[in-house]
């Protein structure tokens, strides 16, 4: 049986569904991965002079720049297939009264943009900016980003609400994400190279709690080898593929039975 319809038949048996996802996701919507060895943000620019509280604090006005310009990129490009397929899998599997958790590393929104409900952004979002001084958080409407760095109101500066290295992942999200990990019968790795802590640990996690484990990816990860299933390739064609897929079986089968 190709995986595909493999995966798809995993998807109409499963109770509850979680997946993970990561920069490859987006990446044919335009926005470039972290790790890719040559296009990748990381490959470009030093993590430690961007992506921490102390190159915040040293260089406000160059971080500020930086995080405007992946704020204006997100904000420029669409989502993909591979989103919308997701928002379609969680529609299908919320009709069936089935749970669907999408946990995402990603900070552009895409997803709720394609029209995902249950997104948990563990890494936090570029669509919301907050004071440093008091936390408090502004709406992006009332934001000008014609100074660098960007005063608050408070006396202090305003940064995105995301998380940087060094930093603890929100604590709503991290608890919404244990509680979709111990719920699943079936756990998605897609677009994630599962290297970053704790998002990284999250299949074991899955897989301690009886779930089946999949991984879709254009390359092998350091997950590939202990995956139930691995699909590998784009996945704005492969999640597209799963859902025809999905959709095909369901429609099969007598009513009543998906
Ligand atoms: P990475 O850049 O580490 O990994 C992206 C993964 O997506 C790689 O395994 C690619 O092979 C794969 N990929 C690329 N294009 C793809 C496509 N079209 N379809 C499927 N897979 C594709 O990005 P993340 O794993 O998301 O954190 O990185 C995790 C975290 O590291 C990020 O959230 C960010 C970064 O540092 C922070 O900034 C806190």
């Amino acid at each position: 049986m190709p995986d595909h319809e493999t995966l798809a038949r995993w998807l109409l048996e499963a109770r509850s569904v979680a997946v993970l996802t990561g920069a490859g996701v987006s990446a044919e919507s335009g926005l470039a991965t972290f790790r890719d060895p040559e296009e990748g943000l990381w490959a470009k620019y030093d993590p430690m002079e961007l992506a921490t509280i102390g190159a915040f604090e040293r260089e406000p006005e160059l971080v500020t720049r930086w995080y405007h310009w992946r704020f204006t990129r997100a904000r420029d490009v669409q989502p993909n297939p591979g989103h919308h397929a997701l928002a379609q899998l969680e529609s299908f599997l919320t009709a069936r009264e089935r749970g669907c958790s999408i946990i995402t590393q990603n900070i552009d929104g895409l997803h709720q943009r394609a029209g995902s409900q249950r997104v948990i952004e563990i890494h936090g979002t570029i669509h919301r900016w907050r004071c440093t001084k008091t936390g408090r958080e502004k709406p992006l409407s009332d934001l000008s980003f014609d100074r660098f760095p960007i005063p608050s109101d408070h006396g202090g500066l305003m940064r995105p609400c995301i998380v940087w290295f060094g930093e603890m992942l929100p604590e709503q999200a991290l608890r919404d994400t244990f509680a979709a990990l111990e719920r699943c019968d079936l756990f998605l790795s897609v677009g994630t190279s599962a290297t970053v802590q704790p998002a990284a640990s999250f299949i074991e996690i899955a897989r301690a709690a009886g779930a089946r484990t999949v991984e879709i990816n254009k390359d092998a990860t350091l997950n590939t080898g202990g995956v139930d299933l691995a699909l590998r390739g784009p996945s704005g064609v492969i999640l597209p593929r799963v859902m025809e897929q999905l959709d095909e079986l369901a429609s099969a089968m007598p009513s009543g039975d998906t």
